[in-house]
């Protein structure tokens, strides 16, 4: 069974042989390793280095192999080392001889090279798309939600009022960053490693630019040592997959904030939630937490890959087998939480009064009370002092600013006249912020037009 058996004189302990195998991980990409293998035969053939015919059969062998496992046919359960290993041995069960001839110029160190970035390149741009539904949720609260007013905060503590449109645009910012971290890595990935053989290339007249067009890759990658002991794209795109889950992850917690009973700000559709054993009236958000959870394990990936990576000698060394299931299982977190997190943004809904009756809250509007003082001529030190005294006062009497009387206002300035009241409601405050980026509604609509863009090109 083993395809490298010709030196030994012993069979391979069981206990070695399990701790060896990957096969139990790596069938993950038995696609991707077929269609590698397809293209190389094809070239081959190109080459006169195996015969039309061979190439024929070792096609519709392979093909056939692809079928069987697609269909069910064919169950990858068998004690071969790994999905390259047991590919092989049943093409070659299949159709005689010419299978034999499917490794001809390759070594496993540049073929499992070629799958994981065939499987990596095809799982960056699924997420990527996963993404873009995102940004197209999101876009679409925004829009809704231009003069939604809501408390800004800053330590967790209200700051200033702005609107929920532009708290949703900050984190169309982060999964639009997010996309083109992704595109980065796509751009510097995509370089075909087959070819290189075990590190040196090989003796054969391989037409390593033909397997890289036949694959879509740009172009065939240069260093034949590099090609098989590189796992850079892999450790950048679980360090994307992390920045992708931190910012998941904050999203999530604030979702958890607005949702408690002292916030009310939003409520999660119950099919988005789930109940306690014990208490009957619970209704947690566990999807949201489970996503922040889960954000440390996708971090741990990261660390794991980037620990396992750190002085290997060149090339090719068995530590790199490693990469697998770290990258897969941060691979199918970060894809499931995108989209667990998409449906949960889709489906619950805002509680716009709570939301603004919040923001009337937390002398929000003491930047823009000490701003009107500013425009009547007080120089800005003496503005933000006075206001503060203002807030001071109504803390002690438990009102609002906007409570206060003129002759209160008064009493501490006499700058103060009947226009303070529209100078510091909350509309005011948002409306008058337009520079861009701000949460004025005219800013607001700027930038949405830019993102109508981005999200239709
Ligand atoms: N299963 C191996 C891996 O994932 C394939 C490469 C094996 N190469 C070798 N020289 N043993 O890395």
């Amino acid at each position: 069974m083993k395809l490298w058996g010709g030196r030994f004189t012993k069979e391979t302990n069981q206990l070695v042989h399990n701790f060896n195998a990957s096969l139990s991980f790596d069938q993950k990409f038995y696609e991707e390793d077929i269609t590698g293998s397809i293209a190389h035969v094809t070239m081959l053939a190109e080459q006169k280095i195996i015969s039309d015919e061979d190439k024929d059969t070792i096609i519709g062998g392979l093909k056939s192999i692809l079928e069987d496992i697609k269909s069910g046919k064919l169950i990858i359960n068998e004690e071969h080392e790994d999905i390259h290993s047991f590919v092989e041995a049943h093409l070659i069960e299949r159709v005689g001889d010419a299978g034999k001839k499917l490794h001809t110029g390759r070594s496993r160190n540049d073929q499992v090279a070629l799958d994981m970035k065939l499987y990596t390149r095809k799982e960056v741009l699924e997420m990527d798309k996963l993404l873009k539904n995102l940004l197209n949720s999101l876009l679409k609260i925004m829009k809704e939600n231009l003069d939604t007013i809501i408390p800004g905060f800053t330590h967790l503590q209200k700051a200033q009022p702005i609107t929920l449109a532009h708290h949703m645009g900050a984190y169309f910012e982060m999964f639009k960053r997010d996309r083109s971290r992704l595109k980065d890595i796509y751009e510097r990935m995509n370089y075909c490693p087959l070819g290189s053989g075990a590190l040196a290339g090989t003796t054969y007249p391989l037409n390593r630019e033909r397997t890289a067009e036949l694959l879509g890759f740009y172009g065939p990658t240069l260093n034949s040592m590099d090609s098989v002991s590189d796992r850079d794209y892999l450790i950048e795109f679980s360090c994307a997959m992390s920045i992708i889950m931190m910012h998941l992850s904050r999203f999530c917690e604030e979702i958890i904030i607005w949702n408690t009973n002292e916030y009310r700000y939003i409520e999660i559709d119950d099919s988005y939630s789930t109940g306690s054993s014990i208490m009957p009236q619970k209704k947690n958000p566990d999807i949201a937490e489970l996503v922040r959870g889960k954000t440390g394990r996708v971090y741990g990936s990261l660390t794991s890959l980037l620990t396992t990576m750190k002085g290997l000698s060149l090339a090719y060394n068995k530590d790199m087998q490693e990469d697998k299931e770290f990258v897969f299982d941060a691979i199918d977190t970060t894809k499931g939480c995108i989209l667990l997190f998409n449906g949960m943004l889709d489906t619950m809904t805002f509680n716009k009064d709570r939301m603004r009756a919040s923001a009337e809250g937390g002398f929000t509007n003491a930047t823009d009370a000490a701003d009107y003082l500013v425009k009547h001529g007080v120089p800005f030190r003496d503005a933000h002092g006075i206001i503060g005294q203002l807030v001071l006062y109504c803390i002690d009497k438990n009102i609002s600013l906007g409570e206060m009387t003129l002759d209160e206002y008064k009493a501490i300035s006499p700058v103060f006249e009947e226009d303070i009241y529209d100078a510091i409601s909350m509309e005011t405050c948002v409306d008058k912020r337009n520079t861009i980026g701000a949460p004025g509604p005219q800013a607001m609509r700027d930038v949405i037009k830019l993102y109508d863009e981005y999200l239709a090109g």
